[in-house]
């Protein structure tokens, strides 16, 4: 349990782990090289440790050097191990997505599963483009849940329009696609986040890009390469939002992902008025990197809703965290993807920015906030969801009285130091 009080300042730089979604997929990526990748600045959550996991039970070898740089030795597109028991994803839809699509181009049968909440969150998405391909899969609910049965079969390439914008989705089947005789594309009502793409071609596998659409060419198979991981945007959100809220702060962190298919949260921030300073800026692999600088501002309500959203969508339990303190109202909407995440997200802000006593409007795909209101201590129920319980103790730092957060552990799914770095600043 953490129990959470108002912070006079936050001062000083930090560096946040390794971006989730970039880990996972360059631990991937490498399993499917023929040779060593080696991995450095790799997240150290447990979602990244999820997708290590199941690869281990895929026959892949782990050369740790530290809990953030890793070699991996690849076994080419086909040569995987048949798994001897059942691969868990835990709580990381990504590695259960990204692998169900590797999965579904293998010549063997494996079983992929997950946590409570990840066995709530719908996997038809998936499955029925997999499908198509040519893999057969069962599970609950004709495979709209977890845990999948997923029967390796030769896939074809397909064209496939998603009717949700979802990078897990897109990826999923791009590496199914990796897997398949000739050409797949995937097109999305909105552009999701593009590192699988960029780190295809890092590796050097075709993969074009026009307008919402992606295709890759099937079959091509790849050497290792090394991969740097930038630091993760969506955990320094909760840093950015901690430093523009309260009073009298100033924040650097250092090598942050700023791939444009991420920094919505920037664009919203400047948006309502705040500004972070842009420094370094460099290029790690095919993915650019900055460092950010914060400084206390006021801001102001704003209205979320369309093409950014895929891009802020990690970052929306914060954001409703700094609506609170915004001047007017902000409107958040088409974001009805929030109720399939680690939690209900709507629901689990909804009720704990109301536990802390603000006003606050839930709708199906979205919420309004008007601000700026007072936010009391509360205790918080973080559904045991990472993004929740650190948006909330922010929130806590800029409350009245005691904000307590139980089952804080969960904030080491994306994030392990979180707690840490927060005093550190604090200091
Ligand atoms: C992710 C994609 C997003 C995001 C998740 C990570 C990824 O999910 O919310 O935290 O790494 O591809 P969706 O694809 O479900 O939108």
């Amino acid at each position: 349990m953490k129990k959470i009080t108002k912070a006079k300042r936050l001062r000083g730089e930090i560096l946040t782990p390794g971006d989730k979604s970039v880990s996972i997929r360059a631990l991937l990526m490498g399993a499917l090289a023929r040779g060593t990748t080696s991995i450095t600045g790799l997240g150290t959550g447990e979602d990244v440790q999820s997708a290590a996991l199941c690869l281990k039970g895929l026959g892949i070898l782990f050369n740790w050097k530290s809990p953030a740089d890793v070699d991996v030795t690849g076994k080419g597109l086909f040569n995987f191990t048949p798994p001897q028991q059942e691969l868990d994803a835990r709580n990381s839809g990504t590695s259960f997505r990204l692998l169900s699509g590797i999965l579904a181009g293998q010549n063997f049968t494996s079983i992929i599963t997950g946590d409570e909440s990840l066995c709530s969150r719908p996997m038809r998405r998936i499955v029925e483009p997999l499908r198509k391909m040519g893999s057969q899969i069962t599970g609950p609910q004709d495979g709209g849940f977890p845990p999948l049965t997923i029967h390796g079969n030769p896939l074809k390439g397909i064209t496939y329009v998603s009717p949700v914008a979802s990078a897990q989705v897109k990826s999923s089947i791009l590496l199914a696609g990796l897997h398949a005789e000739g050409k797949t594309m995937v097109t999305e009502p909105a552009i999701s986040r593009d590192h699988t793409e960029r780190m295809l071609r890092y590796f050097g596998v075709p993969v074009t890009q026009e307008g919402t659409s992606v295709t890759i060419t099937g079959k091509h198979n790849f050497d290792a390469q090394p991969i740097h991981v930038p630091g993760d945007i969506s955990s320094a959100a909760f840093f950015i939002i901690a430093a523009l809220l309260v009073p009298d702060s100033k924040v650097t962190i250092r090598n942050i992902g700023i791939n444009e298919s991420r920094t919505g949260i920037i664009d919203v921030v400047n948006q309502m008025g705040g500004n972070i300073e842009l420094t370094n800026q460099r290029f790690l692999n095919e993915e650019p990197v900055a460092d950010l600088t914060i400084t206390t501002a006021e801001l102001h309500g704003v209205t979320l809703e369309g093409e950014i959203i895929p891009r802020i969508i990690d970052e929306m339990p914060i954001l409703s965290v700094a609506a609170t303190q915004a001047k007017g109202e902000t409107i958040i909407r088409n974001a009805e993807e929030l109720r399939v995440k680690e939690s209900d997200r709507i629901k689990s802000i909804v009720e704990n920015l109301r536990a802390m006593g603000a006003e606050v409007y839930e709708k199906n795909d979205g919420m309004i906030i008007p601000g700026p209101q007072k936010l009391t201590g509360a205790d918080i129920n973080g559904y045991n969801d990472h993004r929740i319980i650190m948006a909330f103790t922010i929130a806590g730092l800029i409350a009245e009285g005691t904000t307590v957060i139980d089952n804080e552990e969960w904030a080491d799914i994306s994030f392990p130091g979180f707690f840490n770095l927060l005093e550190k600043l604090q200091e």
